[in-house]
């Protein structure tokens, strides 16, 4: 750096897009980094100009949102939070950041750890939902998945936690639009996720489109010096997000491109993204000392260690390409098993499924998502490989095989359709198969960024293609294709079975037929709350309790309102008259193909001292016919303390295998580490106290116990 000008400084915290001059800019140094260029000649080309013919020879870093898989796409990431399986998501990402690797790339915008509550938010998709314990436990794993043992080692990338913070906050989920996020409520749901990565020793963070209370987070100094910088000693790099630098005008809080640069430098942002306000301002604000040579000295220092951590000064070129069958054989593996245990089972009457191959000789396949390879992928799949995505339709041609007849009918061309296609053909075929499947749901247009929904059900005509298909009269499986939960109450009375598949990736369709016969049992859990109605929302398990929460038996339907009924007389607590304060399907839920019983909860000692762990224990009972593979949950309450907590939070989870018959005891370690809550103007509490804990197959288990936190030495 002492050899460095500042112009050679200020070069460095340049991330640029393709362009026509980007040679020449490397060549003078005017640019760290270059993001979504990915073609591992252009890239070499460009790392051999940087490494011999710029004025220090300092390498490029190479950015690409690789969200859920590069070439191989897996689930989206609400799909793979569905699994509540860490090992496997770490495994996933592993094979996306070997993949991305092998193209050039040597930096991924990856995760997205943003909690999410408000399924109208397009970004939901690519979310690992609303709880966040699940989402620590994920974010760790995709970090360590996406980084590897060490930064330089071939197939690892350097993964950026995005986006700091609170964005999933937005306003109606219009995506982009104001957050109001108290601190208390910043602390202890919006910014766990982030420490969790940050400790997990995630190699940069990307700062929000969102504002805090009037400050947008890319020139929030609280946030990128005071927390993360003082309270979590991060070391790695801050990059803006997408032209955030030059919006903080259209925000408000700037007036223009040289304020916004000095804003953004000043608070802490080390890379600007895709905008050049850094390239034209800060030198001469440096000069003028409203930004000090130290935020410049200390911005391209990380900058540097992260280049040297990926060991670019060594070989700029990355990997060598492994052998690229191979690797995707494996990758396609990990896919169909991240699609498989994705999959959420969300209603299945009678038992209809699973189906029989035997016992299928036609099947009616009908819908407007049952052959569409590209729409599964869902959004975000930028370099996505059509090529490797099997359909259901295909999915279910390859398990039935040549002898089982399979009728195929859209009827929708696209999930938006208004106007039947073969609706009378689609009819009989349902009147003469022996199972009807529908396929139905978003297609992946109507999810991620700036795709947010103010109605989220099922789009187009496809609730009434439902009734039409019901009014037949035979057993229907409707499977749902969505980047989001959707408000499902207008079929779920239709269908006798529900499987929730997401955007399921390359490996959905193969994952579908599976399930759906009964090859592997759904063992997917909802990671965020399906609700009955889009005036629920945000509706999510872990609220905080009110002082007047909806009563179990309040179901009130507006219908049976007497005329002139008393004020008081319906209940006076937090409940809709016109839908009822439950979820359509609730936070944790998803079922298999057998029967899970919980019983004979127990804990290892009635008191706690601060430090110590109480050991929760249940029998864990398949009283089924199949073997299956159940998520186990555990949650917590502390029903007194100096700010109200949630009603219920999640602080522990196991995917436990249980064969048919058997009892397995399931054991959870709580720390009481997991008890603390952050206040405003005390930080993070461990307060004495009962806590009550429950144990099931979802947020709304019942079995019960509770034991206390006893004050510590020193109160
Ligand atoms: C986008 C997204 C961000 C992404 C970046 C680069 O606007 O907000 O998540 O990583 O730009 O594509």
């Amino acid at each position: 750096m002492a050899r460095m000008s500042l112009d050679d400084k200020i070069g460095q915290m340049a991330l640029a897009q393709p362009a026509e001059d980007l040679a020449d800019a490397i060549r003078q140094g005017s640019i760290g980094g270059v993001l979504n260029l990915v073609d591992r000649e252009a890239t070499n080309e460009l790392q051999r100009i940087a490494r011999e013919e710029s004025p220090h020879g300092i390498p490029l870093l190479l950015g690409r949102d690789v969200i859920h898989g590069f070439h191989t796409i897996l689930p989206i990431p609400l799909g793979q939070a569905a699994s509540w399986n860490p090992d496997l998501v770490r495994a996933g990402s592993r094979v996306a950041a070997e993949e991305a690797s092998a193209a050039g790339i040597n930096w991924t915008f990856a995760p997205m750890i943003d909690i999410a509550r408000d399924p109208r938010w397009g970004r939901i998709a690519e979310s690992p939902g609303e709880d966040v314990f699940l989402a620590c436990a994920l974010t760790r794993a995709m970090v360590e998945g996406l980084q590897g043992e060490s930064l330089s080692a071939p197939g690892s990338i350097a993964a950026c936690a995005k986006h700091f913070a609170g964005y999933g906050a937005s306003e109606s989920g219009r995506d982009y639009a104001t957050t109001h996020i108290p601190d208390n409520e910043l602390h202890n749901v919006y910014l766990p996720p982030f420490k969790a990565a940050v400790d997990a020793g995630v190699a940069s963070l990307m700062t929000s489109f969102s504002d805090l209370d009037g400050i947008p987070a890319t020139a929030h100094a609280g946030l990128l010096r005071d927390v993360l910088r003082e309270q979590w000693s991060f070391k790695g790099i801050v990059v803006s997000d997408w032209e955030s630098i030059p919006q903080l005008s259209i925000h408000g809080l700037t007036a223009d491109d040289r304020e916004s640069a000095i804003a953004a430098a000043n608070a802490g942002v080390d890379l600007e993204m895709a905008s050049d306000t850094y390239a034209r301002h800060l030198a001469e604000a440096v000069r003028s000392g409203e930004v000090s040579m130290a935020v410049i000295d200390d911005a391209v220092a990380r900058l540097l260690k992260l280049k040297f951590e990926l060991g670019l000064f060594e070989d700029p070129y990355g990997p060598a390409i492994e052998d690229a069958q191979a690797s995707r054989e494996r990758a396609l593996q990990i896919a169909h098993e991240a699609a498989l245990q994705s999959m959420v089972l969300l209603q299945n009457n009678n038992d209809l499924l699973p189906l029989d191959t035997n016992g299928i000789d036609k099947l009616a396949v009908i819908g407007p998502l049952a052959d569409q390879p590209y729409e599964q992928m869902g959004t975000w799949i930028f370099d996505g490989d059509p090529e490797r995505s099997v359909s259901a339709l295909d999915g279910l041609r390859a398990l039935l095989g040549p002898d089982s007849e399979i009728v195929h009918l859209p009827v929708l061309e696209t999930s938006r359709s208004r106007e039947f296609v073969d609706l009378e053909a689609a009819l009989e075929a349902a009147r003469t198969a022996d199972a009807t499947l529908l396929f139905l749901g978003e297609e992946s247009i109507l999810s991620g960024e700036a795709h947010s929904r103010a109605d989220i059900d099922l789009p187009g005509a496809q609730v009434e293609l439902v009734q039409r298909l019901r009014a037949i009269g035979k057993p229907l499986v409707a499977v749902i294709l969505a980047g989001r939960p959707l408000t499902l109450s207008n079929i779920v009375d239709e269908v006798d079975a529900i499987l929730y598949a997401w955007h399921p990736g390359c490996m959905g369709g193969p994952a579908i037929a599976d399930l759906l016969f009964g090859v592997e049992s759904p063992s997917g859990k909802l990671p965020v709350t399906v609700p009955r109605a889009v005036g629920q929302i945000p509706l999510y398990y872990n609220a905080r309790n009110t002082g007047k929460p909806p009563l179990p038996h309040t179901v009130v339907d507006i219908d049976d309102i007497p005329v002139r009924a008393p004020q008081t007389s319906l209940g006076m607590s937090a409940f809709h008259l016109d839908v009822a304060h439950t979820p359509l399907f609730a936070f944790g839920h998803g079922l298999s193909y057998t029967r899970f019983e919980y019983s004979n909860l127990e804990i290892n000692t009635p008191q706690v001292a601060p430090g110590g762990s109480v050991q929760i224990s249940v029998d864990l009972h398949n009283s089924g016919q199949r073997s299956a593979v159940e998520v186990a949950q555990l949650y917590v309450r502390d029903p007194v303390a100096s700010i109200t907590r949630p009603a219920r939070e999640l602080k522990g989870f196991k995917r436990v295998r249980v064969e048919p018959g058997q009892t397995v005891r399931v054991q959870f370690q709580l720390h009481t580490d997991d008890l603390k809550f952050w206040m405003r103007q005390h930080g993070w509490l461990l307060e004495p106290g009962r806590f009550q804990v429950w144990v099931g197959g979802n947020s709304e288990a019942d079995l019960a116990g509770e034991f206390e936190l006893i004050a510590g030495p020193n109160g």
